[in-house]
């Protein structure tokens, strides 16, 4: 086959775990034949700073002519604590989401044997725990209206959903949860927000279509809870906007570093495949960051974008040695044991998978 990639790595450690991911994109399609193009766009602060917009007109034209986008990271302290900055780097992840149409992130939560003993949460508990969330990714508050009255002494933000949002997602939730463990747990606020009753009543005239997945409702709170004291309960979770970005933090957690969760983002046009972790800005540069979560990123674009699931196993499976022979970054070395480079696990990833 043959592919272009457009490559968006953003800020903070965003090139350097792209690199890394791109390594071992390089390694897979040499090793099964496929040709592959890479293009390049500006995105968060970076293309700020050289266009004074985060998402510009060009970028979204080469997510446009790319059959996937390896996108890295946006963000930069130096908007962080400036409530009144005009443009932010965010922006751009949020125009592209909406641009692209990108409805759907999912984002996957596995654990590794040998790293379930790194989570926060008591081994039993989360050893075999293996679930997907689907988190809606352009509705809700993000893009409702929003704004300021009395003079910006009062703030609003509105949690706005229209039907056909919502069957898109749940639609494309119930096709996942039939080719998993068929079990679908709608994750709402219903005993409060309308937004979340037309979830809930939207999802209950949905559910008889697919009488082969169990279908559940819980509200965002006791799912929060959940995660933690019984990771294993959920197969697939869908949510809207808002609580998908918090519960997906908090899903992290189960597999023992937020360094290891990778996403997709898919809907109307290009794909979009990124770790979770965001910026990191701390590690910027430093060539300590985690790649693993990019690479396994680079792993479901092979799946999802080109239907190649050999490619994308090749590159589980050299993830999942790297974790087993210790080739990790600082935040997965145990105490005592050699931390490597950012670059070094891209390396021995991408060997891994030229030698195997
Ligand atoms: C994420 C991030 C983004 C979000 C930020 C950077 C805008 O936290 O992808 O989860 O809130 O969606
Ligand atoms: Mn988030």
């Amino acid at each position: 086959m043959k592919f272009k990639i457009a490559k968006l790595p953003g800020d903070g450690i965003g090139p350097e775990v792209v690199e890394q991911a791109v390594k071992a994109v390089d390694a897979i399609c040499a090793k099964f034949g496929h040709e592959v193009e890479y293009s390049f766009g500006y995105v968060g602060a970076c293309a700020i700073d050289k266009y004074g917009d985060a998402y510009p007109q060009e970028t979204h034209e080469t997510c446009l002519n790319a059959d996937a986008v390896l996108f890295g990271a946006v963000g930069d302290p130096k908007y962080d604590n400036n409530p009144t900055a005009k443009v932010r780097p965010e922006q751009g992840l949020l125009a592209m989401r909406k641009q692209l149409g990108l409805f759907a992130n999912l984002r996957p939560v596995e654990t590794f044997k040998s790293l379930v003993h790194k989570s926060p949460l008591k081994e039993e508990l989360v050893d075999g725990a293996d679930f997907l969330c689907m988190r809606e990714l352009t509705g809700g508050m993000y893009f409702g209206a929003k704004g300021r009255e009395d003079n910006g002494d009062t703030a609003y933000d509105t949690n706005l959903y229209h039907r056909y949002e919502v069957e898109r997602i749940l639609k494309l939730s119930y096709e996942y949860a039939r080719n998993r463990r068929k079990h679908l747990t709608v994750v709402d606020k219903a005993n409060v927000l309308e937004s979340s009753r037309l979830w809930r009543q939207v999802a209950q005239e949905m559910a008889p279509q697919y009488p082969d997945v169990e279908t559940d409702y819980m509200y965002v709170d006791n799912a929060a809870m959940k995660l933690i004291t019984g990771p294993k309960f959920f197969d697939v979770l869908v949510t809207e906007n808002t609580f998908g970005d918090i519960l997906t933090d908090e899903a992290s957690c189960v597999s023992g570093s937020m360094g290891l969760l990778a996403s997709a983002s898919v809907g109307e046009h290009t794909s979009v495949f990124e770790p979770i972790h965001g910026s990191y800005p701390q590690a910027a540069g430093k060539n300590i960051a985690n790649p693993l979560a990019t690479i396994l990123s680079a792993a479901m674009m092979f799946e999802y974008a080109f239907g190649l699931m050999e490619e994308g196993k090749a590159i589980r499976a050299a993830v999942a040695a790297s974790i087993d022979a210790n080739i990790v970054t600082e935040d997965l070395a145990a105490p005592g044991e050699k931390k490597y480079s950012t670059s070094e696990v891209g390396d021995w990833v991408a060997d891994y998978i030229s030698k195997n």
